[in-house]
């Protein structure tokens, strides 16, 4: 190998070119958390907000007939997340349960979601 001084030039510049179009598309692949939570959002969109509101106020139509609770609520903030997951798994009252459907692992991802909104 006999490179002469333009083409070292020329390779380092291609190469460093490289690393930065690497870095860049590094930082705005969003990361796996933010993956997760839109993954979250979106089926609480779908399975979860005709009843507790996209607010997790409980304030739908739907919410009201079956009297839901906000999840700011004193009685849900008293609730443990233990128990909120049994909820989600396992359904309560009118509320069917998604353990078939959604599994622990997206269940336990609604609490947190939930928890979030009932701040
Ligand atoms: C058909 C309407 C309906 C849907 C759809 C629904 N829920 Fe509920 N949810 C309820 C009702 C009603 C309760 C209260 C049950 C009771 O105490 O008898 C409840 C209770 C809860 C609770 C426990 C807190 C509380 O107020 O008792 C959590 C957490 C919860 N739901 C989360 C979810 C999540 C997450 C989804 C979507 C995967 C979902 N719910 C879908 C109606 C619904």
């Amino acid at each position: 190998m006999n490179f002469s001084i333009p083409t070292i030039k020329k390779m380092l510049v291609v190469t460093l070119a490289t690393s930065a179009l690497a870095l860049a598309t590094l930082l705005s692949t969003p990361s796996q958390a933010t993956a997760v939570f839109d993954e979250t959002s979106t089926l609480y969109k779908s399975k979860c907000s005709s009843c507790h509101g996209m607010d997790g106020k409980g304030a739908t139509a739907k919410g009201k007939e079956l009297k839901v609770r906000a999840f700011s609520s004193a009685e849900v903030k008293g609730m443990s997340d233990q128990k909120l997951l049994d909820v989600i798994l396992k359904g309560k009252g009118k509320m069917e349960g998604y353990e078939k459907t959604l599994g622990k692992e997206k269940a336990q991802a609604l609490v947190a979601y939930c928890r979030n909104l009932g701040k």
